[in-house]
């Protein structure tokens, strides 16, 4: 079964978007490290970007014809999404929300996820590293 990785608004700009926030890694770097991550435990990978709320839909539905693993990073999205919210309600599949920051310790704004109402769990605050925790948790439960 295939795992997506889907990324939200802005994301696209990692590596100089707020590096004391979001790190000195690019997308492109991420993306690497989750290919190599994700074929080495026999799994296939889409990676997507997008700025635009309905292609997200969009891509939480493909997903959703395709019985993969869902981990999302939805940006901003997070916290306004229920169009996102009822997509992930709509398929039936394991979703991992991601975090490169810890939401909890900011601005009172981000302090509701619409997105994590929807997920099975949630890895945030480790950075480029919370694509490979939430990887692995993801790849955990296809494999069981
Ligand atoms: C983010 C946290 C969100 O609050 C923010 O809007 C982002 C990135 C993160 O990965 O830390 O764009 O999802």
């Amino acid at each position: 079964k295939p795992l997506y990785i889907l990324n939200g608004p802005n994301l696209n700009l990692l590596g100089q978007r707020e590096p004391e926030i979001y790190g000195h890694q690019t997308l492109a770097d991420i993306e690497a490290a989750c290919e190599a991550t994700a074929n080495a435990a026999g799994h296939s990978l889409v990676f997507k970007q997008s700025n635009i709320e309905g292609e997200i839909v969009d891509h939480i539905q493909e997903a959703g014809r395709e019985g993969a693993a869902i981990i999302i990073n939805p940006a901003a999205y997070t916290h306004t999404s229920v169009a996102i919210h009822d997509a992930l309600k709509a398929v039936d599949l394991p979703v991992i929300e991601i975090h490169l920051s810890q939401p909890a310790k900011r601005e009172s704004f981000r302090q509701i996820s619409y997105v994590g109402m929807a997920a099975t769990g949630t890895i945030s605050g480790f950075g480029a590293n919370s694509y490979q925790l939430g990887l692995q948790a993801a790849i955990n439960l296809l494999d069981t």
